[in-house]
């Protein structure tokens, strides 16, 4: 990763600090640097923006990190999360234009391109620049720019990317609200090809000024406040946790008076004429480390709160009833449906792979099962009468997004299964369910998962209520689940023995895990675990498959886990067990506490309670969230921010 950080410099223009390493790194590169920057002189310096980046375009070194520039002395700079499609075509043009380019990102179009409309229209203030260059840009962004022509401001906008504004007061809010302001008449986007060779030489034609037509109405008599804009809640929570969400085309500007607007070129159909300003739940503590070595750690021993949190006000295990709130009013539209299509990427579609077959079960739906990307390379046929769920714990997933936008298009009912209140998929769907497993930090999901199914498994309970003949099936499961949290605590325990057996397998190149039948989805995840933070080469192989080329792989040096719980596939499960071991194979067991026959074969056995079949999956996941923890700490890999991955991936 690179951090770079741009801050108004006393001698006028924007000052950029870089530093490739973690945000530590760079926080004790400005301490060493203070005096120098005038950081203590109050009043002088107060604004900046920072960026870590992780890459689209061009490897991550110090040339291609953000803030990226434009003119001299940096005259604008921009941070930007997402991917600009047309930066090729832009970045012609400004080439023709005489602009040298420095990088290889996508984002140095934008300072480029906003230096060069400059030129043009040197009278237009720089949110209007701002709406001009954003007219030109296609892809998805959120942006935020500073320029030494507009020292002590700020402008930041996005599309497709999140974006959200802290704001921070000494006292309490005069308002809850803030007005959007519109331009009277929505400026000409110019046709950048028709300009001719020198920039400089171009008369200030081919925009029409914007004007805003309604007074902005200030915060209250409180000047004294401090605005954040961030692309996700916890970045901020640390210092507020009152925010606006800014939608879609929004340009939100911070002028020197420290007073904040909100403006749209264009009215949307809709649109609501202001943004609400939200106080977030998230509490500071749930994102510190606490006892913890990393957050992932600390999120896997969440579970057993973390599960609650999912059914709480939701399961009346008593009465053996669910409700899921944000459905509800949607029911009798989704049992006259047509098909469930479970559309998601990485962990959040193993938890609809997870689920599928009770779904199948509980409904008598035929339920199809998409990773987001595919689903649109095949422009799939969606109709009128499917209800599709996206299910993401970040609700900003781009793939998902877009898929989510396909469906919605064509008519289809959306449900959003998301861990983030506001995110853009809960926003763009009808109905939904928030997962409540609180914040999780770690780039390797894994509470967000367990809560996804668990959120899953309610609705499959919820759409069957009145299903005389699902009843016994139901009441097996909700009791199922009341024990879950014991259950995962007794899991839990077992992590000095999995310690042990990380020792003997964290040095080889490969790891197979094996299962099928509800257990297929815990291998497949269990997988993606070990490859995301240990970089060690691991798959999930459904045991009927075993037979039809991975059993070549096996040998007594291969490391094999396999799930092999009692359940209906159970007697396959210890066919392919027998297969590995008759190749000198020494798999490493999952299975039933107690349970005898499986262990025989197991050069090491982790035993996990017995729980309903379809909630075993639950439980057999963790061992396996374990491992690879143990496993990435004693390979020396930073367990919470594996390299090259990113916890919300906002591109395509
Ligand atoms: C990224 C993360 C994964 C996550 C996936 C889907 O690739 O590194 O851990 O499973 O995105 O994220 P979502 O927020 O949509 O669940």
């Amino acid at each position: 990763m690179t951090q770079r950080i741009g801050i108004d410099s006393v001698d006028g223009g924007v000052c950029l600090i870089k530093q490739t390493g973690k945000v530590k790194c760079l926080r004790d590169k400005i301490e060493a640097q203070k005096e120098q920057l005038a950081f203590d002189r109050e009043h002088e310096v107060h604004i900046g923006i920072a960026h870590t980046r992780w890459a689209t375009h061009g490897v991550p070194s110090d040339v291609n990190s953000h803030p990226q520039r434009s003119g001299e002395g940096n005259a604008f700079v921009v941070v930007h999360n997402g991917i600009i499609t047309n930066y090729k075509d832009v970045k012609l043009f400004l080439i023709q234009k005489g602009h040298k380019f420095e990088s290889e990102t996508d984002t140095e179009v934008i300072a480029k391109l906003t230096e060069h409309l400059h030129h043009l229209h040197p009278t237009y203030s720089f949110r209007e620049l701002v709406e001009q260059v954003v007219q030109q840009l296609e892809g998805a962004f959120a942006l935020c720019f500073k320029s030494k022509h507009f020292p002590g401001e700020v402008v930041a906008t996005r599309r497709g990317s999140p974006l959200l504004v802290g704001i921070k007061t000494k006292t309490k809010l005069a308002t809850d609200h803030i007005p959007v302001l519109y331009s009277k008449d929505s400026p000409e986007k110019v046709e950048l090809k028709d300009h001719r060779p020198h920039a400089n030489d171009i008369p200030a034609t081919g925009f029409n000024r914007t004007q805003s037509t309604t007074e902005f109405l200030p915060l209250g008599d409180d000047r004294e406040v401090e605005y954040f804009f961030a692309s996700d809640a916890s970045a901020i929570i640390e210092h507020t946790d009152r925010v606006i969400y800014l939608l879609d085309d929004d340009v939100s500007s911070v002028d020197t008076e420290g007073v904040l607007k909100i403006h749209r070129l264009k009215r949307s159909l809709d649109d609501t004429h202001a943004r609400e300003i939200t106080t977030l739940k998230m509490e500071i503590q749930q994102i510190m480390k606490g006892n913890f070595s990393s957050f992932m750690q600390k999120e896997i021993f969440e579970q057993p709160e973390s599960v609650v949190n999912t059914m709480r006000g939701r399961i009346n295990f008593d009465r053996e009833t669910v409700v899921l709130g944000g459905i509800k009013d949607y029911i009798s539209e989704i049992r006259r449906c047509r098909r469930l299509l479970l559309i998601a990427c990485g962990t959040s579609y193993h938890s609809a792979i997870a689920t599928r077959q009770l779904l199948e079960e509980l409904t008598e739906l035929p339920v199809m099962v998409d990773l987001a990307s595919d689903f649109l390379d095949r422009n799939t046929p969606i109709f009128r009468d499917d209800v599709c769920f996206f299910i993401s714990q970040s609700g900003e997933t781009a793939d998902t997004l877009m898929a989510l936008r396909y469906c919605k298009q064509r008519g289809a009912l959306i449900v959003g299964i998301t861990n983030t209140v506001g995110s853009s998929i809960c926003r763009e769907s009808h109905c939904g369910v928030h997962i409540n497993a609180g914040p999780e930090i770690g780039v390797a999901s894994t509470k967000a998962y367990t809560s996804q199914m668990i959120s899953l498994v309610m609705f499959a309970l919820m759409i069957s209520e009145d299903r005389i003949s699902a009843q016994p099936r139901r009441s097996e499961i909700i009791q199922g689940l009341h024990k879950l949290p014991e259950q995962i605590k007794e899991v839990l325990s077992l992590d000095s023995k999995i310690q042990e057996i990380s020792k003997e397998v964290f040095e080889k190149k490969s790891l197979l895990v094996l299962g099928r039948g509800y257990n297929y989805a815990t291998c497949l995840e269990g997988a993606l675990k070990i490859k995301e933070i240990t970089y060690m080469h691991s798959e999930g192989i459904l045991a009927g498959e075993l037979k039809h080329g991975p059993l070549a792989l096996v040998d007594r040096g291969m490391p094999i886990i396999m799930i092999c719980t009692r359940d209906n596939v159970f007697v396959k499960c210890m066919n392919a067990l027998q297969q590995v071991t008759a190749r000198e194979g020494r798999p490493i067991l999952i299975c039933h506490k107690g349970d005898e026959e499986p262990q025989k074969y197991g050069s090491s056995v982790l035993e996990v309670p017995k729980t309903v079949d379809c909630l075993q999956g639950l439980l057999t996941v963790i061992p396996m969230q374990l491992l690879s923890y143990h496993i990435a700490v004693l390979r020396g890999c930073n367990v919470d921010c594996p390299r090259n991955l990113a916890k919300s991936v906002t591109v395509e």
